[in-house]
């Protein structure tokens, strides 16, 4: 009689983990390269891009003054970034790998694929994906159990939430190792229970995202007042308290049941849109053309930097500066 073969174990405790593979290194990737790095881990990564390494040094040091002022872990270095020529040589000797490659299904079931035959034993593999569901992803594996979706923010080495969610093949262990795997890593972690396209804060983001190209198209609001009404609005609440909490206190002593019984009906009077706008030309341009309009003349580069030290303002006041276990503390 046989027997089917025993999933294999994960090869090290989540603190445990020193080296770190970031496979596609375009914004996301690099974010996490140079999170990692600031963190104090060993990073290898692998981009097919002919200019894939040059361009991820330029990400990790435009971002390694911002992550200086955040607090660096004490032994944290850009030298401790390898690009390899192979996606091999970047997996060979990870003990965690993020796949960080474009948005495309078919492009993201064969890598992954690729990613699971050349790494180590039980390692974990874990997709930064916006929304593909892992089930999609690893159908191509061999051993699908140890992959995971792992979506974080742009930029990962500033926005501390990370999304975790398995697929259907996924296994139990490999979705709690990887929670306490970015949780030692300085990440805020949320593990979802069942997959959602979307995960959850991209479902919100769009939902916003949506209203507001519906606004331009109809020429209700200019692409800086849609930005102005966040930043100068709830924006600033949503730093500290999410949306629900929000209102709760818009209710006044009565809380949330006071706001569900006084705005619930309006939930339904024609607030929103619901399906997606049409993103002919004219919405196309207009929105591209507002942006460029409101940076004023600022390159990606200084709003980059400008962003950051926003991040950065707001995680200070808020008590939210990383720490390490050695006791390093931020500057
Ligand atoms: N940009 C965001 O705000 C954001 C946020 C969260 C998650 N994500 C997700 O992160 C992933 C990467 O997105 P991005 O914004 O960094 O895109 P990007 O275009 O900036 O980078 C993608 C990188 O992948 C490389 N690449 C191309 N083919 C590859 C392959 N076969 N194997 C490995 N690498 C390959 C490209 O050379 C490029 O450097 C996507 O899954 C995306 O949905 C993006």
């Amino acid at each position: 009689m046989s027997h089917p073969e025993p999933a294999p174990t994960l090869p090290c405790a989540p603190e445990a983990v020193r080296r770190v593979a970031c496979i596609g290194a375009g914004v996301i990737g690099g974010g996490w390269a140079a999170h990692y790095l600031a963190r104090g881990y060993d990073v290898t990564a692998w981009d097919p891009a002919p200019d894939a390494g040059p361009r991820l040094r330029r990400l990790v040091e435009a971002a390694w003054p911002a992550l200086t002022r955040l607090g660096v872990a004490p032994d944290a270095s850009q030298d401790r970034l390898t690009v390899t020529e192979t996606l091999e040589e970047a997996v060979t000797q990870a003990q965690f790998i993020q796949e960080s490659a474009p948005e495309r299904l078919e492009l993201k079931r064969e890598l992954l694929a690729r990613i699971d035959e050349a790494a180590p034993s039980g390692v974990v593999i874990s997709s930064s994906t916006s929304g593909y569901p892992m089930t999609d992803m690893q159908t191509d594996c061999a051993d699908p159990g140890r992959l995971v979706v792992g979506h974080p923010f742009n930029p990962p080495y500033l926005i501390p939430l990370v999304e975790v969610v398995g697929g259907t093949a996924t296994r139990e262990d490999v979705v709690e190792w990887t929670g306490r795997f970015y949780e030692a890593a300085g990440k805020s972690v949320i593990t979802m229970r069942r997959e959602v396209p979307g995960f959850i804060a991209n479902r919100l983001q769009e939902a916003l995202w949506r209203e507001a190209l519906h606004m331009v198209a109809e020429g209700e609001a200019t692409v800086r007042e849609i930005d102005d009404s966040i930043t100068e609005g709830p924006g600033l609440r949503w730093a500290t308290m999410g949306p629900m909490l929000t209102f709760a206190l818009a209710g006044g002593e009565g809380g949330m049941a006071h706001m569900l019984d006084h705005f619930g009906p309006s939930l339904k009077s024609p607030w929103t849109r619901l399906e997606a706008p049409e993103l002919d030309k004219k919405l196309y341009d207009a929105v591209v053309a507002g942006c460029d309009e409101e940076a004023e003349g600022r390159t990606i580069a200084e709003l980059v930097a400008q962003r950051d030290q926003g991040v950065i303002d707001i995680l200070r006041a808020t008590g939210r500066l990383p720490r390490f276990p050695e006791g390093g503390v931020a500057k």
